[in-house]
């Protein structure tokens, strides 16, 4: 297999070279495009007119981008939209001028104009790609897609399936989506929150199965602040990865999984449920009920029996795990929000009362400073460990997503769990994370309720 892999990207790059040679302009055209564009979909029910998107080569979610471990991904990002654009590989341990972070490590790319992503994929996993500027607003019109890094070694099952889960705002007389991306309500609570959800752009997604089937659910968030509780009802299942990281041992999930956003789940689950039944996999709604959200109904019988538990994944190459010897402390303090007594903080260098804040559309502070700083918060050398402790004096959960670098969480003194990239931390509760700084570069460090990013919530670090 990998022999032929090889063969085909080397047979790939002759007629590459080939072309090139007949005609050098041609050359810088080597690269797939990834186009954002506008587009009309069937996002609510029929008897709402199409929405218009923003979405990758025209979808929401876009294409569904693999590439088998260690090798490289090279796309080359056309902006077709009204405003500058670019593409962040959320969870890749990534070469920083390849991260897509607009104002940070690239300049937004402006419509008309184009930008070539070429970087190796060290870790195999559950990732997405989305926009990275100002995403509150690109990604909640539809900017984002499946990003696969496939294993060497793919666990046995009958079949896979990516479901991108999406909450969206749409008006509810023209189902369009509601452009107040900007309101306050929503910046200074849970953030903007839908009324229209969606997994793979359906509210009706339905994937027929056999009984008996073993599937691999990649399960991704893509939603600007929702957060999903999930079920398994009439499926038997483990989850075998976080956030595209593989966990030492699979754990049997018999309880509710908590997806925060940007938070990914590889499960394998088979179907139990009998022949003409439908299994599902529902979120825990407001109400505590289960609601639907996915389907899966039964027809016909896989030729197996329900199989023993399966082995865990592969661990990925970076899967160290810190030592908190001499690792350099960190904390940050989260505040702001609604109800969340945060009197002033810093911004553009100057002092100012919640009010005041709040009517320049800051609601939050990291360390006091309602802005990205010229200051990182830590100043990092390349292979130091670090220890940071994430206080949160909101009475909001919040998604904390660390760029180019995975973590642990710390417990009992000890860095315990998988490794992450994106942590959900509940309303005034202190959490820990550990990693090692082995990543080069200016690394975001910011709450993925992307409207609690883009109204205070983001900082940074710098690795050299
Ligand atoms: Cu998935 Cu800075 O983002
Ligand atoms: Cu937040």
């Amino acid at each position: 297999m990998q022999t032929r892999r090889a063969f085909i990207t080397r047979a790939t790059a002759a007629l590459g070279l080939a072309a090139t040679a007949r005609h050098p302009s041609a050359a810088s055209h080597a690269l797939p495009s990834l186009t954002a564009q506008e587009a009309s979909v069937q996002l609510a029910p029929e008897s709402y007119p199409e929405t218009s998107i923003w979405g990758y080569e025209g979808r929401t979610p876009g294409p569904v981008i693999r590439v088998p471990q260690g090798e490289r991904l090279q796309r080359r990002l056309v902006n077709d939209l009204p405003e500058p654009t670019s593409v962040h590989w959320h969870g890749i341990r990534i070469d920083n001028a390849m991260d897509g972070v607009a104002g940070l490590t690239q300049d937004a790319v402006a419509p008309g104009q184009s930008f070539d992503y070429d970087f190796v994929v060290p870790d195999a996993g559950t990732y997405w790609y989305h926009a990275h500027n100002r995403s509150w607003v690109q990604v909640a019109r539809g900017l984002h897609g499946p990003l696969i890094v496939e294993e060497a070694e793919a666990p046995e099952v009958d079949r896979e399936e990516i479901l991108v889960l999406d909450d969206w705002l749409l008006d509810r007389d023209t189902g369009l989506i509601d452009d107040s991306f900007n309101h306050p309500m929503m910046m200074s609570h849970a953030g903007r929150i839908g009324n229209l959800i969606t997994a793979n752009g359906r509210f009706d997604l339905s994937v027929p199965v056999r009984r008996h089937a073993r599937l691999r659910l990649r399960l991704i968030n893509a939603s600007n602040a929702r957060i999903f509780p999930l079920q398994l009802d009439g499926l038997r299942g483990w989850i075998v990865a976080l956030d595209g990281m593989p966990l030492a041992a699979p754990e049997m999930l018999d309880d509710i999984l908590i997806l925060g956003p940007a938070q990914r789940a590889d499960l394998i689950v088979d179907v139990m449920a009998g022949e003409g039944e439908t299994a599902h996999l529902p979120r825990i709604g407001n109400d505590d009920r289960p609601a639907p959200l996915v389907a899966f109904p039964v027809s016909g019988s896989a030729a197996q029996r329900p199989r023993a538990a399966p082995g865990a994944l592969p661990p990925n190459p970076g899967d160290g795990i810190p030592s908190l010897a001499d690792a350099r402390p960190l904390r940050l303090v989260m505040a702001g929000g609604a109800m969340g007594r945060m009197e002033s903080a810093v911004l553009g260098g100057e002092r100012l009362g919640f009010r005041e804040l709040a009517a320049q559309g800051r609601f939050w502070a990291f360390n006091e400073m309602a802005e990205m700083t010229q200051e990182p918060l830590a100043d990092l050398s390349l292979g130091e460990p670090v220890r940071l402790e994430i206080v949160n004096e909101t009475v909001f959960p919040h998604a904390m997503h660390l760029h180019g670098m995975h973590f642990r969480e710390v417990r009992d003194g000890r860095p315990a769990g998988p490794m992450r990239d994106t942590l959900m931390i509940d309303p005034r509760e202190t959490r820990e994370i550990a990693f090692v700084a082995d990543n080069p570069g200016d690394w975001l460090f910011h709450c993925h309720m992307l409207s609690h990013a883009e109204s205070g919530m983001m900082t940074w670090i710098r690795v050299t």
